[in-house]
């Protein structure tokens, strides 16, 4: 483990005086197991001021934008934990941009048993395929998910 480590060290080094990108930090995290921060921590301490407690089965709204660009959107929150609770997950992968990608989404939005939230295994946009992983492909899969995510929590993973 530690020669693989090593190695990788060598490679990137070599890379980066190959690049010349310079050095932004010469931290590097311990090899040895890390042991968790106890729960008192000062980094686990909850926010000042008022924070509303888990309200399940609620619906809030949420607003985004500022002055004539406010939109409002909605979502519910999940029922109170328990055995046996029902609740409906979508399970979404590789989703991309395509007229396919759209058949899949409009697949889950109109499936009778109602996702409620999505468990998005990745990839999302597939704007690597276009030259220099065109941005405007990461904004138009923005828009084309938000009519789903704006209204649902999903749960991502790497793809
Ligand atoms: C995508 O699907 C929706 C239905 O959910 C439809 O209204 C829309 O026209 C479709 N767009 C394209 C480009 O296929």
């Amino acid at each position: 483990m530690a020669s693989f480590v090593a190695l990788v060290v060598l490679v990137l080094s070599i890379y980066a005086n190959v690049c010349c990108g310079g050095v932004t930090s010469r931290f590097v995290r311990k090899l040895e197991e890390s042991v968790d921060m106890p729960l008192h921590s000062d980094v686990f301490r909850v926010p000042p001021g008022y924070n509303a407690p888990q309200q399940y089965n609620t619906k809030y709204y949420y607003q985004v934008g500022i002055g004539h660009t406010v939109r409002t959107f909605w979502f519910n929150t999940p029922p109170p934990v328990g055995p046996d609770v029902p609740y409906t997950f979508g399970l979404i992968g590789d989703l991309g941009q395509t007229y396919d990608s759209n058949s899949t989404l409009t697949h889950y939005e109109r499936n009778p048993s109602k996702g409620e939230a999505v468990l998005f295994v990745g990839d999302l946009s597939y704007a690597d395929k276009y030259p220099n992983h065109d941005n405007t492909r990461w904004d138009t899969w923005g828009r084309f998910v938000e009519r789903n995510n704006a209204y649902q929590p999903w749960i991502w993973t790497g793809g």
